[in-house]
């Protein structure tokens, strides 16, 4: 279990922000894949992996500037994080407003962490979600291996909710950046 019952709120949103803290250090942490929200017209989701945790508690996440989930941040910046921990039992839901960099100073100072064959990620020669004939059409990459096609996600987190699971006496919380992170407990 992550969260006690008598925790008071500021031990609440501290703790779960502590364990996503950790999941951004530690490979193999549940939370260090995280389903990652987006829409448009439509809704989309897809796994992602949490980078980093910056300055007041901004998530860092990497991308193709050319895959679909850049296109619709683009028509709409909102967007939410999942997780969950299945030892712990913890559900926590993160959403915010995320910008993109690519081809600045903050996608090159994050491409200096990216390094060898984990730049092939970002280098394909054609770009994510092309259609192709055959698998292997995929497996091209660019000679130069540089940074142009790489983008950091910040994401700027606006509430975060938590679930804790505990028998038949769940706890859930939500916190709001607008209530300057106070929170208030909710019926699970
Ligand atoms: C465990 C896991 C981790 C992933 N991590 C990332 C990631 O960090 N960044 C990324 O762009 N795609 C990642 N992907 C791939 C995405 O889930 C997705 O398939 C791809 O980015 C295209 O999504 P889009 O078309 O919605 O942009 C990951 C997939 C899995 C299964």
């Amino acid at each position: 279990m992550l969260i006690e019952k008598d925790y008071d709120l500021h031990q609440v949103l501290s703790v779960v922000q502590h364990e996503i803290h950790r999941a951004a250090m530690d490979r193999k942490h549940p939370f260090r894949y995280v389903a990652l929200g987006t829409s448009n017209d439509t809704i989309a989701m897809r796994y992602v992996v949490l980078r980093k945790v910056e300055k007041d508690f901004k998530l860092v996440l990497y991308t193709d500037h050319r895959s679909g989930k850049v296109d619709q941040i683009r028509s709409n910046p909102k967007g939410q994080l999942l997780f969950y921990h299945p030892q712990k039992k913890v559900q926590v839901i993160v959403s915010g407003i995320i910008t993109f960099h690519n081809t600045d100073g903050v996608a090159e100072k994050h491409w200096q962490y990216v390094q060898g064959e984990a730049r092939k990620a970002y280098c394909s020669v054609q770009a994510p979600g092309t259609p192709i004939d055959r698998p292997e059409e995929a497996y091209e990459w660019d000679s130069q291996m540089n940074s142009e096609h790489f983008a950091v996600l910040h994401f700027e987190p606006t509430s975060i909710e938590v679930l804790q699971l505990r028998g038949l006496e769940h706890l859930r919380a939500i916190f709001e950046k607008t209530d300057k992170w106070k929170g208030t407990w909710v019926v699970p």
